[in-house]
């Protein structure tokens, strides 16, 4: 640092959140001084097209297309990476960590692929990789974990971690919007990834929970290895039946320590009307931890768009600048500690179940359904038929508890029946007997 009285910060990336952080960096130019003990003062700004329109609150003389000129600045203090992507935020935040700067990321795909190896440099170098914007937008989820919860072991988390699948579930439901129409609307509010297919898809989701992980249950894990659905076979048909059965269908992280494994999936889930996960709308997030000591804890608020990320970067860079001007830089990254864990098999998760199946109207079919479900020793709880026409029903379910092994085997066995007449569908439901 080359004056202890100024805090010299450069961004990668001026799109939503980037132009949010400016924006909230100059609203709050002095407060934030008086908290740091410092001003933060911007250098550069690294985008791709320095022709487009930026927010007013970006400075042209500070835009560059250079990442050298970003990384050779002998003045920096801080790197703020918000260009999102594996390979050039990747590369651009290691060449920072190695000389020693301080970074702040919102990216979860990075951390989830690098995370532990790019943790282990800022700490062997002494300085601070903050990352809270990662998961949650606005809600101080990392922050709860890595330090609040520090003194407690945490037993299980589930919630809604992305705001664009909550959004377009609540716009499908609500306004009967179709898929297309919710995710353009989720597109222009700020709130999908570039690459909208992580949202949908549901590997945004688990990339924030890999990194959730990695600070509930010190666990390391590959993204990959997670299991994951999204939201794309979902229609407005099930939204009707889940109602009638009295719950809402929201996309879930769920993440459990089970000592020697540790169970992690992402999917589209049944939750009970009454459970404050379903009343979660909108781009709104929540996460409910458990600690062993603590109980169960709701952490909620929105989960994605400009200024609730650009609070949660802006919060991280105050962290990080005040460490450096401390001389304590690195600390609270030397905190986070990891150990390579396995991934429970889902096959082996306990749940119970929402069932859709499409067949044919005629004698012997729900005999049939019922009796390979038997067969795999799964108990139907609840049932209703309904009638699309043209010699078609659909006959939905729920079950009792039952092996997700099981249920995939029933339901491959069940496929195979003539009467089938299109895709089943099966969704796990929360419970409190599982809380899956
Ligand atoms: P965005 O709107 O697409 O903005 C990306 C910015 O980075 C743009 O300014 C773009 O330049 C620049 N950029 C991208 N690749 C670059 C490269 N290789 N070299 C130089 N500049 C590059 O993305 P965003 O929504 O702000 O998201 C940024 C990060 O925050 C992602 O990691 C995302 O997952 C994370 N995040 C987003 C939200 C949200 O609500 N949007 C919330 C939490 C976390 P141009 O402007 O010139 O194209
Ligand atoms: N695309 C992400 C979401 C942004 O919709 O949740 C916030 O991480």
């Amino acid at each position: 640092m080359q004056d202890a009285k100024t805090i010299r910060i450069s961004l990668l990336g001026c799109g939503t959140v980037g132009g949010g952080v400016l924006r909230l960096l100059k609203q709050n130019s002095a407060y934030l001084a008086s908290r740091v003990g410092a001003p933060l003062v911007v250098r550069k700004v690294l985008v791709r097209d320095p022709t487009k329109e930026r927010d007013d609150a970006c400075e042209r003389g500070w835009v560059t297309t250079s990442a050298e000129e970003v990384l050779s600045d002998p003045e920096l203090d801080v790197l703020v990476e918000v260009i999102g992507g594996e390979q050039d935020a990747g590369a651009l935040i290691e060449r920072a960590l190695r000389r020693g700067l301080g970074v702040v990321t919102a990216n979860k795909l990075l951390l989830a692929r690098r995370g532990p190896e790019l943790l282990d440099l800022a700490v062997q170098q002494g300085t601070d990789l903050a990352f809270e914007a990662s998961v949650g937008g606005g809600i101080p989820v990392i922050r709860t974990l890595r330090e609040a919860l520090t003194s407690d072991w945490v037993e299980q988390l589930h919630g809604i971690v992305n705001g664009t699948c909550n959004y377009m579930l609540t716009r499908m439901r609500e306004d009967g919007w179709s898929f297309e129409q919710a995710l353009r609307e989720a597109q222009r509010l700020g709130y999908a990834e570039a690459e909208p297919s992580l949202d949908v898809d549901g590997h945004d989701a688990a990339q924030k929970l890999v990194v959730l992980a990695m600070l509930a249950f010190g666990a390391r894990v590959r993204e990959d290895k997670v299991p994951t659905s999204g939201i794309r076979t979902l229609d407005a048909d099930d939204h009707r039946f889940a109602a009638r059965l009295g719950y809402r269908i929201k996309h879930l992280a769920v993440g459990r320590d089970h000592r020697d494994k540790v169970e992690l999936r992402v999917h589209p889930a049944l939750v009970p009307e009454g459970d404050v996960l379903a009343s979660v709308s909108g781009v709104l997030n929540a996460i409910r931890v458990e600690g062993r000591a603590l109980g169960p804890c709701l952490l909620s608020g929105r989960g994605a768009g400009a200024m609730p990320t650009a609070v949660s970067v802006v919060a991280d860079l105050v962290d990080v600048a005040r460490a450096r001007l401390a001389g304590v830089a690195g600390l609270a990254t030397r905190g986070i500690q990891m150990e390579t864990r396995e991934i429970l098999p889902l096959q082996e998760v306990l749940s119970s179940f929402y069932l859709r199946f499409p067949v044919q109207d005629r004698p012997g079919v729900l005999a049939g359904i019922a009796s390979a479900l038997g067969a795999f020793g799964i108990s139907i709880e609840q049932m209703f038929q309904t009638n699309p026409g043209k010699g078609l029903v659909d006959i939905i379910m729920t079950t009792h508890q039952a092996r997700w092994g099981n249920l995939e085997n029933a339901m491959r066995t069940i496929y195979n029946y003539d009467f089938i007449a299109g895709d089943i569908r099966f969704l796990p439901i929360l419970r409190d007997e599982s809380a899956s």
